[in-house]
């Protein structure tokens, strides 16, 4: 008995120790039994935090054309993407915090390097700020290339334009083919 509640609790902790920052539930809908594959923050400041999750289920739409399937990894660095607001105001996020995230990206483009992977097998990235949480989630079942520049200005473009005034509370933008998309919104919505 002792040595159940010994190893209970030890496997309790562990989680609550390597992470100071807890899975969103924002990702739960698509992301079944998220797990964090890395944890670190980027930015001239250091302070946005990044995590990268493994989700147990396959996250794939049925609109991703077969011909993207067979490659081993695509480019799909772009903007191109259609924006959808969510509705109705209230509870989004401040997109000045929001744009701190979009100055990180730029940040890490300029010194990390333009492109960053999202591989098939810990397919969804999440970036938070304060109030601000995005997330890019890769749906074409194989490793994805995309540009830090993209993901800034779909931050901006979203967090700026999916506000009160448009009766909205943050939103997502997802390219016509569904391999991946974006989604700013409230950490806590
Ligand atoms: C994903 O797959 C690569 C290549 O097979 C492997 O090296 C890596 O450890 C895997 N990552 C996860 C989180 O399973």
């Amino acid at each position: 008995m002792r040595f159940s509640a010994t190893l209970l609790s030890t496997v309790a902790l562990v989680p609550t120790l390597a992470w100071s920052l807890t899975v969103s539930p924002a990702v739960t809908p698509f992301c079944q039994s998220p797990s964090v594959v890395s944890s670190t923050t980027i930015g001239e400041n250091n302070d946005v935090q990044v995590q990268t999750l493994k989700c147990a289920n396959a996250i794939t739409e049925d609109a991703v054309s077969k011909a993207s399937l067979d490659k081993r990894q695509v480019n799909v660095c772009t903007t191109d993407c259609t924006r959808n607001c969510f509705t109705p105001s209230g509870g989004g996020p401040d997109p000045n915090e929001c744009h701190v995230i979009a100055d990180a990206l730029l940040f890490d483009s300029q010194n990390v390097g333009a492109l960053f992977t999202i591989p098939a097998n810990a397919s969804v990235v999440t970036m938070q700020f304060r109030s601000c949480l995005t997330f890019f989630v890769n749906q074409a079942g194989v490793d994805e290339q995309f540009c830090r520049t993209g993901w800034s200005s779909i931050i901006d473009n979203v967090a700026f334009n999916c506000q009160a005034t448009q009766n909205a509370h943050g939103g997502n933008c997802v390219p016509q083919d569904q391999r991946w998309f974006i989604q700013v919104q409230n950490v806590n919505a």
